[in-house]
Formats: C-alpha cells, sequence, structure tokens
C-alpha cells in the first residue's frame, strides 16, 4: 500500500530533483497533490513550475495548487541568486499545459486531511512553511489527523546559508515554522547538516546525464545551473541536494541517522531570526519533538535517485 503523501513546494531546482523522485515511485508513494508557496521565487512562478516538472515525468494528471504569496509576518524574501530568474534555470521547458487546481492550497490541505483516514497523510513541505502553518491555524482539528511532517530546513552544525545563523526555508517564515515545531505532530528535519554531505559531484551529475533520457539530461541541466552558485560559495565538489533527501527518507528512512531533540526557532532577533535551536546535545530539559537528522548514506542516496529517475 503506498504512502499517501502532499509535496508543499517552492521550486527550485532541487525540489524539482525531490517532486520527480516522488513520482518516479508510485509503488511506494501515492502523491495526493501538490502545493505551491513562495520561496525560492514568487508564488505564480513556483506555481508554475510545479506544473513545468509533473510533465517532466509524464504525469499532468497530479493536482498542483497554488497557497500562499508570502510569510506570515515578514516580507518575500527570495533566492534567484541560486535558482534563476525563473527558479528552474538550466533546461529550457515548455510552458506547463495542465491546470493549476482551482481553490487554495492551504483549503486542499485541510479538506484533504479531513477526507483521508486519520494518521494516513503524511506532508512533505520543501520550502518556508507558510501554507502548512497557516492550515494548523485555520483548521487546529487537522493537527491529529497528520501522520508525520518530513521537511527540508534548518540547521545545528551547519548553522545558516542565508544569513550567517539560518537556513532558507526557515528564515523566509520563522513565525510558520514556529506554528509547526510547536504542533506535536511528529516531526522529521533534513537539516543542511545532512544536505551538506549530499553533494552532486561530477561522477554523480554524469551518472544522470548517462540514464540517456530526458528526465536524466534535464536533472544533470539543473544541477549545472544551480551548482555555480554554491561550489564557487563552499568551494565544494559539488552542491548540496536538499529536498530530495525528504522523498528518500520516505523510500529508505536507513539512509538516514538522526537524533530525537528539541528544536526551537528564533523569531525575536533580527542577528538570528530563523535559527533552528537545536538541542543536539539534549543540555536543555526541552521536550523532544523532532527527529533532526545528522548524517546520510551519500552514496547510497544518490543511487537510489539515479535507480528511480531512470525510470521515468
Ligand atoms: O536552504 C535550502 C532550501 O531552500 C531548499 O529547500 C531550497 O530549495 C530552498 O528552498
Ligand atoms: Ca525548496
Amino acid at each position: 500500500m503506498p504512502r499517501k503523501i502532499i509535496i508543499d513546494t517552492d521550486p527550485g531546482q532541487d525540489d524539482a530533483v525531490a517532486i520527480l523522485l516522488a513520482l518516479a515511485s508510485p509503488e511506494d508513494l501515492e502523491v495526493l497533490g501538490i502545493t505551491a508557496v513562495a520561496g525560492n521565487v514568487p508564488l505564480a512562478l513556483t506555481a508554475k513550475n510545479a506544473r513545468k516538472v509533473c510533465e517532466v515525468a509524464g504525469r499532468p494528471d497530479v493536482k498542483v495548487y497554488a497557497g500562499c504569496d508570502r510569510p506570515l509576518a515578514h516580507t518575500l524574501v527570495t533566492a534567484e541568486h541560486v535558482h534563476g530568474k525563473t527558479g528552474l534555470d538550466g533546461p529550457d521547458l515548455p510552458e506547463p499545459e495542465m491546470p493549476l487546481q482551482q481553490g487554495h492550497a492551504v483549503d486542499f490541505l485541510i479538506d484533504t486531511l479531513r477526507a483521508e483516514p486519520a494518521g494516513t497523510v503524511t506532508l512533505c513541505p520543501l520550502g518556508p512553511l507558510t501554507n502548512i502553518a497557516t492550515a494548523l491555524q485555520k483548521a487546529p482539528d487537522i493537527v491529529g489527523r497528520v501522520r508525520e511532517i518530513v521537511l527540508m530546513g534548518g540547521a545545528y552544525f551547519q548553522v545558516g546559508n542565508i544569513t550567517p545563523a539560518a537556513e532558507f526555508n526557515i528564515y523566509v517564515d520563522p513565525e510558520a515554522a514556529e506554528i509547526v515545531f510547536k504542533s506535536g505532530i511528529p516531526i522529521v528535519v533534513m537539516p543542511l547538516d545532512v544536505t551538506h554531505k549530499a553533494l552532486v559531484t561530477a561522477p554523480r551529475n554524469e551518472a544522470f546525464r548517462h540514464l540517456g533520457t530526458e528526465p536524466g539530461r534535464i536533472v544533470a541541466e539543473w544541477t549545472d545551473f544551480f551548482e555555480r552558485f554554491d561550489k564557487e560559495k563552499y568551494g565544494s565538489a559539488g552542491a548540496p541536494l536538499h529536498d530530495p533527501t525528504v522523498i528518500a527518507y520516505l523510500l529508505k528512512p536507513d539512509l538516514f541517522r538522526g537524533r530525537h531533540i528539541n528544536v526551537e526557532i528564533e523569531t525575536g532577533s533580527a542577528l538570528t531570526r530563523g535559527m533552528t535551536v537545536a538541542d543536539w546535545w539534549r543540555v536543555t530539559d526541552r521536550a523532544p519533538n523532532a527527529l533532526f537528522m545528522g548524517d546520510i548514506d551519500a552514496d547510497g542516496f544518490f543511487a537510489l535517485l539515479t535507480e528511480r529517475i531512470a525510470r521515468l
């Protein structure tokens, strides 16, 4: 029985690879819908990009909804410097033909969680947590109906990537993150501590290109584009492939190692806004609220990713 998921996303080349990984695994995952949120680029673009990716996967039937166009309390911060002006720069992709669903993504989240049996739907946020937090605020009854939230965001040892203290997804909407992390819903966190160990090195990217398929070529060209920023910044052998770690966890959790700890979100300080204060060393008596990942079998991750992308 495939696991039911909703992917909440701000594509973003790495979001796009995560969506392809999920759609390439129908025997494991049933994607009930994709909800777009403002993040890497504004909402109009993330909602368009999500549909472009579904069409790359040959899945124009997937329901894609547009959600919140700005964070709860701050003005939107975007990341065109990483993802390009379209948010999906690299290969030229046609304008999507599949429709955007009518209705707001937040209402889709609420309605789906109410309609599906309690404890059967997993939420997979890959961008700022605005849609998720808004749904929890609008319909508190869904808190007990979510099976698990598996998200990409935050950092402890890696600290920050958009500021010295904060990771982008949490930084863009720290108030939303606080609502999610205090919700009591079981949370699995894929922080920069893990994603910075999942670098798309040249051999790993060539493996995508050598698949000899359109999706393989497109993934390789997305990487060719977005890796330039991180390789320059970190002097690394490749860019971290952040968001697919969320989907990989659902497919092969043993690829990851982490700790069940307390994680709280800084929302008051301008200097450290969006910092995930992770009690990794358990120095406080604050109750654990998240399985915070610290390590990944990177070779296993890329082997899974390549094998699944090959299926598209
Ligand atoms: O900090 C990395 C995260 O921010 C990833 O989800 C990337 O897509 C961007 O949204
Ligand atoms: Ca993202």
